[in-house]
C-alpha cells in the first residue's frame, strides 16, 4: 500500500528535508564528468548530498543519472531517490511526428504506441519522467508551440492526450520501460494573447471549462502522474499562483493525486509579472495556490522554511506537496530500486531499433494530410520525370522538429533520400533552389533568412522545365516553430513564393510538400499548386514516409487537427465558434465577419483527401428523442467509391441549439477511422448519451440541458449528413 509506504518515509523527515523534495534543478553531464567543477556545480552537488533536492531535469544518460542518483541515495541522510525529468515530447532518439502532426492521424492508439516507444528509449537512458504531453488547446497559428499540442479541439485533444499519458506510463509506472507523464501547461498557455508566447490570456469561464480544461481532465482520468503549471496569467493571476485552478479544480474537484511542478522559474517570474514583491513572496503565492515543486525558480529552497516558521504558510500545505512527490517516486518503483532506470545493458542496445523505426515510419505516413489533388496528379506515375526542388527537400534536420530530445543531428531521412529508396520507377532530378533558411540556427538564436541571394533559382527553373511533375518542398525550418517562436506572419518566409512562382511558370504540375509546425497561410499557393501534401515535421522517417505517399505505396488518410486560415487576419480561427446575434454563414452579409475576403477556413478542421473517394449515406438515428438515462445510436454507411483501398475518418458533430449559454455551432463528439477496400462499405455507429451532451453551465455545473440537438456526420467540420434529436 503506497500511502503507508509514503507515511513510513515521511515520518522520518525533518522539515528541511521535506522542503528539499520540492526542489528541482537542471543539470548536465558536467555534474558527473571528470572535469573540475564550477562553484555552481559544487553547490548543486552539495545540495543533492544534503537531501535538499527532489528532482533533476536535463540529466541524461545512464552513467550520469546513476552517479547523481548515487549522491542522493547513498550520501544524503535519508537516501530518498531523485526524479529525473526531460522533455520527451515526440520521441527520445527515434523521432516521431510532432504532436500536432501525429494528431492528424486521428488515431489515438498510434499516439499511445509512439509515446510508449519514446518512454522506452528515454527510460533506457535513465529518464523516469517526461514533461509531456502538452495538451494546450490552441487556435492561434501565430503561437509557435501549437506544434506541440493536439490542435484546436478539446474532444480530439482529450482522446490524444489520454492516449499519450497511457503510452508514456504503461499499465504500471514501476515498469522500468515506462516513465511518468506530465500534462502541461495548466492552464490556458495556448490562449496567449495574439499568439505571443508567455503572454497573458483572455479566457472566459465558459471557454476555460469547456475548451481549455477538458484535455487536462482526460489526462487526470487516465492517471497522469504529474501536471506542469503555466507561465501565463489567467484572470490577471499567474497560473502558478492560481489556487482556483490548482487547488480547487485540479486537486479537489478532479481528485488529482500526483503533484504539480512549476514551469521553468514560473514561480520566480511572478516578480516580473508584478504580483510578487520578491522571490519569497512568489514562493508564498505559489505554495498557497498548490504548486508543489519549484523547477529552477530558486524560490522554495531559500524561503520555504522561513515562510513556514513565520506562520505565513501552513505546514500542512508543504506536507501535502511532499506526500504527492513521494507518492510518484513510490509509484515509479524508485524506493524499491533507485537505479531501476539505470540499466547499462539497455542503453544503446539496438534491440528495439527496428521496431522504433518501423513505428516512426507508420506514424509519419498516417500523419500526412492530402490537402488538394487536382486532376489526380498524385500519386506519381511510373516513368514520370520528377523535378524535386527546395532546400527543405534534402534537409535532414528540419523533419526532426523542435523538441527533438536526444535525436542525432542530421538523422532524419530527407525527402531526397526517401525518393532514392525503393523501386518506384521514377526518374528524379534534384535542384535545391535558392537558400531560404539559415541552417545554423540553434534553439535560442533567431532564425535568419537569406533573402538576397537567389543563387540556385535558375537551376531550379531548369529542372522544373525538364520534368513532368515538380515536387516542391516548402514550409518552415526546424526551429521556426516551437517555444518562443511566435510569428506575426504565417506565410512563407524567404524566397519560397518567388521560387514557387518561377517554377510554376515553366511547369504547372506542381506538387507542394509542406513541412511545418503550425498552420501556414497557404492562400498564395492554394489555387495555383496542383496538389498539396501537408507533411508537418514528421520525424526520423520523414522522407521515406513522404516518398511512400507521393508514389502511392501508402494512401494518405490524415485529417487536419486544426483549421488552416486564408489569412493571418482570421486568426484565431476554429470551427467550433459560437454564433453572434447577427450570425455569419453568408459571405454577402456584413455582420460579424471581415468584408475584405472570404471568412471560412481555407482548409477546415477535419479535412483531408485520399487517393480513393468515400461516400457517406443512409444516416439513421435509433430514436428521435432520448431521456437522461438513454443512449441514441447514430449510424451511417461509408462506402469506398474509388479504385484503391483507403482510410476515412467519419466525424460526428453536434450542436446544442438552445442552451443557458451560447454553445458552439458545431462540436466534435465522436470519430471513427475505417479502412475499406475499393468498393467495400461499412456501417459506422456512434453512441451518444446525456453525459456526452453536458457542458459547463453558467451556474458552474457540468450538465446537459433538455432541448433540440442538431447533428452532422461527415468527413470534415464542413457539411455532412444532417439530423436532429431531442433530449427530454
Ligand atoms: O517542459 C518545459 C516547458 O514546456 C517549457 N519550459 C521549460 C520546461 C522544461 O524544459
Amino acid at each position: 500500500n503506497i500511502e503507508a509506504r509514503v507515511d513510513s518515509v515521511f515520518q522520518l523527515m525533518t522539515l528541511q528535508e521535506k522542503i528539499g523534495q520540492l526542489i528541482q534543478f537542471s543539470g548536465n553531464e558536467e555534474l558527473t564528468g571528470p572535469d573540475s567543477k564550477t562553484p555552481n556545480e559544487l553547490e548543486l552537488i552539495n545540495k543533492i548530498k544534503a537531501g535538499n533536492v527532489g528532482a533533476m531535469l536535463n540529466v541524461v544518460g545512464v552513467a550520469n543519472v546513476r552517479e547523481i542518483q548515487r549522491m542522493a541515495v547513498e550520501e544524503s541522510r535519508l537516501g530518498i531517490p531523485l526524479l529525473f525529468g526531460y522533455d520527451v515530447i515526440h520521441g527520445f532518439k527515434t523521432m516521431f511526428p510532432i504532436p500536432l502532426g501525429e494528431t492528424a492521424s486521428w488515431e489515438p492508439e498510434l499516439a499511445k504506441a509512439t509515446a510508449a516507444m519514446a518512454a522506452y528509449e528515454a527510460a533506457a537512458s535513465g529518464i523516469n519522467w517526461t514533461f509531456a504531453p502538452m495538451v494546450d488547446i490552441s487556435r492561434d497559428a501565430r503561437w509557435g508551440r501549437v506544434m506541440e499540442g493536439a490542435g484546436e479541439d478539446p474532444f480530439l485533444s482529450g482522446a490524444f492526450s489520454a492516449a499519450r499519458v497511457r503510452g508514456f506510463q504503461g499499465e504500471d509506472l514501476a515498469d522500468p520501460l515506462t516513465v511518468a507523464a506530465c500534462a502541461k501547461h495548466f492552464a490556458g498557455y495556448g490562449y496567449a494573447e495574439g499568439g505571443r508566447d508567455y503572454n497573458t490570456t483572455e479566457i472566459n469561464t465558459s471557454t476555460l471549462h469547456n475548451v481549455v480544461l477538458p484535455p487536462f481532465k482526460a489526462c487526470v482520468d487516465a492517471g497522469v502522474a504529474t501536471v506542469m503549471n503555466a507561465f501565463n496569467l489567467v484572470d490577471g493571476i499567474p497560473a502558478t499562483a492560481h489556487a482556483g485552478l490548482q487547488r480547487e479544480v485540479l486537486k479537489k474537484q478532479w481528485g488529482f493525486e500526483g503533484f504539480v511542478v512549476s514551469d521553468w522559474n514560473s514561480i520566480g517570474e511572478m516578480v516580473a509579472h508584478g504580483v510578487a514583491e520578491n522571490k519569497k513572496h512568489a514562493a508564498l503565492l505559489a505554495m498557497t495556490a498548490g504548486s508543489d515543486m519549484d523547477m529552477e525558480g530558486d524560490c522554495y529552497a531559500p524561503h520555504m522554511l522561513e515562510l513556514v516558521q513565520e506562520g505565513k504558510i501552513n505546514v500542512a500545505e508543504v506536507e501535502d506537496a511532499v506526500r504527492r512527490i513521494l507518492r510518484v517516486k513510490f509509484r515509479l518503483g524508485l524506493f524499491d530500486d533507485p537505479y531501476l532506470y539505470c540499466v547499462e545493458e539497455r542503453e544503446g542496445n539496438p534491440a528495439m531499433q527496428q521496431q522504433a523505426e518501423a513505428l516512426a515510419l507508420k506514424a509519419a505516413q498516417k500523419s500526412i494530410v492530402l490537402l488538394k489533388n487536382e486532376k489526380q496528379l498524385l500519386p506519381l506515375k511510373p516513368g514520370q520525370k520528377v523535378g524535386l526542388i527546395g532546400q527543405l527537400a534534402d534537409d535532414k534536420d528540419t523533419p526532426l522538429g523542435s523538441w527533438s530530445a536526444h535525436a542525432v543531428e542530421q538523422s532524419a531521412v530527407s525527402l531526397y533520400e526517401g525518393l532514392q529508396q525503393g523501386d518506384h520507377q521514377l526518374s528524379v532530378r534534384y535542384a535545391r533552389g535558392p537558400q531560404v533558411f539559415d541552417q545554423n540556427t540553434s534553439f535560442f538564436k533567431p532564425v535568419i533568412f537569406n533573402q538576397d541571394n537567389p543563387v540556385g533559382m535558375e537551376a531550379a527553373i531548369e529542372v522544373a522545365r525538364q520534368s513532368d511533375v515538380v515536387v516542391l518542398a516548402m514550409g518552415e525550418s526546424r526551429f521556426q516553430s516551437g517555444e518562443a517562436r511566435s510569428q506575426m506572419d504565417i506565410g512563407f518566409k524567404g524566397l519560397q513564393l518567388e521560387l514557387f512562382e518561377a517554377v510554376r511558370r515553366v511547369n504547372p504540375n506542381v506538387v507542394v510538400v509542406l513541412m511545418n509546425g503550425r498552420p501556414l497561410d497557404l492562400s498564395a499557393i492554394a489555387d495555383k499548386a496542383a496538389a498539396i501534401l501537408e507533411c508537418w515535421h514528421l520525424g526520423s522517417k520523414s522522407g521515406t514516409a513522404i516518398a511512400s505517399v507521393l508514389t502511392g505505396e501508402f494512401n494518405p488518410g490524415g485529417k487536419l487537427p486544426i483549421s488552416f486560415p486564408r489569412s493571418v487576419g482570421q486568426v484565431p480561427i476554429y470551427y467550433a465558434r459560437t454564433n453572434t446575434g447577427r450570425p455569419t454563414g453568408n459571405e454577402s452579409v456584413l455582420f460579424s465577419q471581415y468584408i475584405d475576403g472570404r471568412n471560412d477556413a481555407l482548409y477546415p478542421f477535419g479535412h483531408g483527401l485520399s487517393y480513393t473517394s468515400f461516400q457517406l449515406d443512409a444516416l439513421e438515428l435509433s430514436q428521435s428523442e432520448i431521456n437522461a438515462q438513454e443512449q441514441i445510436k447514430i449510424s451511417v454507411n461509408v462506402t469506398n467509391t474509388g479504385a484503391v483501398a483507403g482510410t476515412e475518418v467519419v466525424q460526428l458533430y453536434i450542436q446544442d441549439v438552445v442552451a443557458s449559454s451560447a454553445r458552439p455551432v458545431k462540436e466534435l463528439k465522436g470519430f471513427k477511422k475505417v479502412w475499406l477496400e475499393a468498393g467495400a462499405a461499412q456501417q459506422v455507429t456512434f453512441e451518444i448519451d446525456a453525459q456526452a451532451l453536458a457542458f459547463y453551465t453558467p451556474e458552474g455545473l457540468w450538465k446537459s440541458e433538455p432541448g433540440v440537438f442538431r447533428l452532422w456526420v461527415g468527413n470534415s467540420a464542413v457539411g455532412g449528413l444532417e439530423g436532429q434529436f431531442k433530449l427530454i
